[in-house]
Order: C-alpha cells, then sequence, then structure tokens
C-alpha cells in the first residue's frame, strides 16, 4: 500500500507545533515518556494534565513534570479538547464507556493503543468524533521510537499536526494512507524489536558456546547491533544491502556467515514471520 509521506522529523518540530491543552487518560510508561519529551522541549507543563485511577504514578509524573493530575478520566474532557487513549487495549472499552457522551463530540482523540481500529474506537466513544490512530513500538520508551500513524481523510489538520508532534517526542513517525497500513507497520516497527531480541539472544548463546562469558558476549553483541542500527540511520541514501556489501569481503568470515544464512533461506523465513504477524495483526482486530 502506498503510503501518504515519511516524516523524518526530530524533537524541533516543537517550533511549528502551537501548543494546545493536551490530557492523556492512562499514565504509564508511554505517556510518561511522552509529557517528558514534551517538557523538556518546552511544552508549557500547565497545558498538560494526564489521568489514572491509582495516586502514586500521578504523583510521580506531576513531580517529573509539573503537569496536572486527575484520578477522574472525564476530567480529560473538560480540562482538553485533545486526548491521548494511553491505556492497554483491553482497558480502552472499559475506559471509554464512562466518558461522558456529550463531551465525545467537541473532543478529539489520539489513540496509542495497539490493534484496536479507528471504527472500533468510534464505537467505543458512543458519539461522533475526529480519531488518529497510532502504532508506536517499545523503543519509543528511550526516545527511539518508530511510530505508523494513521486519519481518514476527513480528519481536521490540526489534530493531525498534534498527533504527529506528540509522537515525534518518542522518536520517528510514519503516515500511512490507509488503516490497513498500521498492520504493516507492526511487522515491520512494532514487533520488529523483538527479531532482534531474538537475533540477539542466538548470537549471544553462540558466543558463549565459543568460550566468552556471558556479560562480555552481552556487550559484543549489544555494542554491535547498535552500531549496526545507528549506521542504518547515519546512512539514509545507502542502501540497506550496500552497508552490508561495505563489510563483506568476498572469500572472508562474512561472506562466509552470509552465505550460510542464505543457504538457510533467512530472507523467506523473515518474511514468513513478518507474514505470521500482520495475520495475527488482522485477526486481533477483528476480535476486539
Ligand atoms: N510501551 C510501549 O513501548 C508501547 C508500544 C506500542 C504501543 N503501546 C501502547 O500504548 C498504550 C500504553 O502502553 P504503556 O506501555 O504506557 O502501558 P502501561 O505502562 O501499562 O500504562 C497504562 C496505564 O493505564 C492505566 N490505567 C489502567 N486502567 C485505567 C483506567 N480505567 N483509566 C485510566 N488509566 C488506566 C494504568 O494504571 P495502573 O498501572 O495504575 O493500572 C497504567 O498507568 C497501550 O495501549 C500499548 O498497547 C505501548
Amino acid at each position: 500500500m502506498a503510503q501518504t509521506n515519511t516524516q523524518n522529523t526530530s524533537h524541533s518540530q516543537t517550533d511549528t507545533f502551537s501548543p494546545v491543552k493536551i490530557a492523556f487518560i492512562g499514565a504509564g510508561n508511554m505517556t510518561k515518556a511522552i509529557i517528558k519529551g514534551m517538557v523538556a522541549n518546552g511544552y508549557p507543563a500547565d497545558l498538560i494534565m494526564a489521568t489514572n485511577p491509582s495516586l502514586p504514578k500521578l504523583t510521580a509524573l506531576q513531580a517529573e513534570t509539573g503537569c496536572h493530575i486527575s484520578q477522574d478520566n472525564a476530567t480529560a474532557l473538560t480540562f482538553a479538547t485533545t486526548v491521548v487513549l494511553a491505556v492497554k487495549p483491553q482497558m480502552l472499552a472499559q475506559v471509554c464507556a464512562v466518558l461522558p457522551v456529550s463531551d465525545v463530540p467537541k473532543t478529539q482523540f489520539i489513540s496509542i493503543a495497539a490493534g484496536v481500529s479507528v471504527a472500533r474506537l468510534q464505537d467505543m466513544l458512543g458519539a461522533p468524533c475526529s480519531i488518529v490512530r497510532t502504532m508506536p513500538n517499545t523503543p519509543s520508551s528511550i526516545g527511539m521510537g518508530m511510530t505508523g500513524l494513521y486519519a481518514s481523510a476527513d480528519t481536521p489538520q490540526s489534530l493531525k499536526d498534534c498527533a504527529e508532534y506528540v509522537l515525534t517526542q518518542v522518536g520517528d513517525v510514519l503516515w500511512v494512507a490507509h488503516e490497513e497500513d498500521i498492520n504493516t507497520v507492526i511487522a515491520a516497527a512494532g514487533s520488529s524489536p523483538a527479531y532482534l531480541f531474538l537475533f540477539a539472544e542466538a548470537m549471544q548463546a553462540k558466543t558463549e558456546a565459543l568460550g566468552l562469558s556471558a556479560e562480555d558476549a552481552k556487550r559484543l553483541v549489544a555494542q554491535a547491533l547498535a552500531g549496526a542500527g545507528a549506521m542504518l540511520l547515519a546512512n539514509p541514501d545507502t542502501d540497506f544491502g550496500t552497508l552490508r556489501k561495505q563489510v563483506t569481503s568476498k572469500g572472508g568470515t562474512t561472506a562466509q556467515a552470509i552465505d550460510y544464512f542464505n543457504q538457510a533461506q533467512l530472507a523467506d523465513i523473515i518474511a514468513g514471520a513478518m507474514q505470521a504477524a500482520v495475520d495475527r495483526a488482522v485477526a486481533m482486530q477483528s476480535s476486539m
């Protein structure tokens, strides 16, 4: 599917987005990472609210960022007209059910809940409203995230700008043209950190089997993968294949390892795994 645009955005996007009141329902890891990023980039804490049923996370967040807090989710909709739904997907129906239906049409929503379609969310909210659906990934928690965003054609530009600003606080963002493209984002960026962790586990195990300590093996593998990831980003105009060829001397050790991967049809295995992720995303979405 075609993508509408690729945003190679950075945190400096703060410069072009005019702050508005934003409330976050759910004060967990993602909300904390996003609000910390916003405040660090100069967003007035006074314009931000987080709601959560239990107090400890809220008070810690308030102490760290200075944002408003409330244990009542409905307050989010009276405080702000832009609300980020940042609870676990399985909590979403319960959370939406207690929001005042009369406040929903005048509210714009940004959902970061994985696997919940715009139509399903609209259903849960019980009244028509504008929604941007997003799919962040785990590295968002350290500001290295990759988030896919989707909005229908009639979504106000102001909401799209706001969603892009919010998710840019925790990494890069990519708009997709069709909602089903979010499933591709899941396979390529949402689930893929785990593919690399699996690769890292296997590499660590073999390094240990070859005689190094667990600690040394972990260090070697982590730094090599981090360095390779950084090279991918540092060379945006270079094909991944070219980077690979640059470290693969003919007849050398890397070539031998790559040949082994190719004989085992690694590319087919990866394609199969990604298709399995897409298929699962489709199945989960229809059961939400
Ligand atoms: N973390 C990631 O890297 C990541 C990546 C991709 C997508 N996401 C999505 O982002 C969303 C948030 O993830 P997260 O990692 O931030 O999860 P989290 O740390 O578990 O945060 C969820 C928060 O929601 C709160 N909550 C529970 N019931 C609530 C209710 N009825 N009303 C308001 N808040 C309620 C929880 O409070 P208590 O702890 O007090 O119950 C918790 O603070 C999820 O939908 C997840 O799928 C996260």
